[in-house]
């Protein structure tokens, strides 16, 4: 069973290309948390695990990058959160890596927690703003 699913009513947006982008952070999540499941080797899931660290900060440049165009008011706290969460993605890729830290349960819940929440309540609060600007 997949660990969160995309639906429209919580997640969207009204911004084709970020909710794609949404998706595919569901899907890499999703993913990880399956080979965890399946016992898949180090070497697979820390590959998931870097896309998954390397995906976000793309999506995040690309929300920030749309945000400061359109005058967003929120940007300040969307850089806060963004910032915290890569940090935590990287120290998650760098301690499994060198094998101080292993994927658990509570850390595929602490991702699937922290992208619902943070898509839910802190990015939808752009929707109307952006779309008002002309951005869908
Ligand atoms: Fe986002
Ligand atoms: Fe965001």
């Amino acid at each position: 069973m997949a660990l969160i699913v995309w639906n429209e009513t919580r997640y969207g947006v009204n911004i084709k290309e970020i909710d794609n982008q949404h998706k595919q952070l569901i899907d890499v999540i999703n993913h990880l948390q399956a080979s965890m499941s399946e016992g898949k080797g180090k070497d697979v899931l820390g590959k998931i695990l870097g896309n998954m660290a390397q995906y976000a900060r793309g999506h995040f440049a690309t929300e920030e990058k749309i945000m400061k165009t359109n005058g967003y008011p929120g940007l300040a706290e969307q850089q806060k959160e963004h910032e915290a969460f890569t940090k935590k993605a990287l120290d998650l890729k760098a301690g499994f890596d060198s094998g101080k830290v292993s994927l658990s349960i509570d850390t595929m819940m602490f991702l699937k927690n922290w992208l619902d929440d943070h898509i839910a309540n802190t990015d939808r609060k752009y929707s109307k703003f952006l779309n008002d600007k002309g951005v869908v």
